[in-house]
């Protein structure tokens, strides 16, 4: 089999690069496709947390991990497809489509590994040709009414919180099957992940309310009707009993039904405090630190269920993608595009939280 060689930032080894926080840009060399895979030209990229949590090596190395001399990341985007294998049925050459991540499924099609991060010999849009398995490609309704940009921002954070929704809501009603949506209170602390979730909620009758800092992102949370807590006006020392408050206030003491946390061990004592009887946390992330001390009795006596999920199953995929068009559940259009050299920035500045969109976009072959 012959290899494809093109150009790509990379996260090397950190033998090849003494614990080196940046990408480095150079040739990447990859097998040439196999039967049931596609080469594509990746169009956009979104900055996902998982890119950066790769580059931090935190929680793990993810090259010590795959036993790889250096790895491509990148795995929310829009790709266009330039050659299929030969038992590639569902797509044609020119298709254009969105990644969809998971890089080694279970039996029932959830993932276990995810592509361009802990899955071995998988590779992400940071390159200018990539290949992928047809179950990695969902396809972009044809006609769409959305842009490629929107489309690649959708494909990691809006498949994640489709998939993490269904279960939460479904564990809601099992246990407060008899409320109904517009008395369901749905909260979520900032983030992408969140963001869409909220979107979700309300598109099912849903209260909701987000908490987040900074004038743009208030605007937007009032844009899109979600009730905003900005946590930044808080005193840091009283900043639990006044985000309980402000919680109080807006659930008329009832509490909130279903919180979505993804920050983590920071926050997650107060998600906890914040939940009404029989409320449920649900997570798919851990922004802030993975680890959390949870009173069992509390949780026991309060019915409070917690939620885990990891990305989604392929299936999930595609109705994710099938209701986003028809009902518009789509990320804002973006104010700002990075470009392929501005890659190793744009990273520093998601990192340092300078990024106000909750989309940072890039292009690559667009
Ligand atoms: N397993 C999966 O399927 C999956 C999929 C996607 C993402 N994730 C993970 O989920 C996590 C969240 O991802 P995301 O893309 O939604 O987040 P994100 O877009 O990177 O944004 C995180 C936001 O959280 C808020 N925040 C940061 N520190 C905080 C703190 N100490 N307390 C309260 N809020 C804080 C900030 O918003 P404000 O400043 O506006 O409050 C920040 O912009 C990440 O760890 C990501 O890797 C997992």
């Amino acid at each position: 089999m012959g290899t494809i060689s093109t150009e790509a930032w990379v996260l090397p080894a950190i033998t090849r690069h003494a614990n080196r926080k940046e990408l480095v840009r150079e040739r990447y060399t990859f097998p040439d496709i196999t039967a049931d895979e596609v080469l594509a030209s990746p169009l956009y990229g979104c900055m996902e947390g998982n890119m950066l949590h790769a580059l931090q090596r935190d929680p793990i190395d993810i090259c010590r991990e795959r036993h790889e001399d250096c790895v491509v990341l990148g795995n929310s985007g829009v790709v266009r497809i330039e050659r299929i294998g030969s038992s590639v049925t569902e797509f044609s050459e020119g298709d254009t489509c969105i990644l969809f991540g998971n890089g080694i499924w279970d039996e029932q099609g959830y993932p276990i590994k995810i592509l361009a991060y802990d899955a071995p010999g998988t590779m992400g849009v940071l390159a200018k040709s990539m290949k992928l398995h047809q179950r990695q490609l969902i396809r972009i309704p044809r006609d769409t009414s959305f842009s490629l940009p929107q489309w690649a921002a959708f494909s990691l954070r809006y498949i994640s919180a489709w998939a993490n929704w269904r279960v939460a809501y479904e564990c809601w009603q099992s246990q407060m099957r008899e409320v109904p949506p517009e008395q369901t209170v749905v909260c979520a602390w900032g983030g992408g992940v969140s963001f869409a979730q909220l979107q979700l909620a309300k598109r099912f009758g849903c209260q909701t309310i987000m908490a987040c800092s900074g004038p743009e992102r208030l605007k937007l949370l009032q844009q899109k009707q979600i009730e905003a807590i900005d946590r930044s006006q808080f005193n840091e020392n009283e900043f639990e009993a006044e985000f309980l408050n402000a919680i109080t206030q807006k659930t008329a003491g009832k509490g909130v039904s279903i919180f979505i946390d993804n920050i983590g061990t920071p926050v997650h004592r107060i998600t906890l405090k914040a939940l009404a009887r029989q409320g449920v946390v649900t997570t798919c992330g851990w922004k802030r630190g993975m680890r959390s001390h949870i009173f069992r009795a509390i949780e026991c006596l309060n019915r409070h269920i917690h939620v885990h999920t990891h990305f989604a199953r392929y299936e999930e995929g595609v109705e994710a993608v099938l209701f986003a068009e028809e009902h518009g559940w789509m990320p804002p259009a973006p104010d700002r595009i990075w470009t392929w050299d501005e890659i190793p920035k744009l990273f520093s500045e998601y990192a340092n939280d300078r990024i106000t969109s909750y989309f940072p976009l890039f292009s690559i072959n667009a």
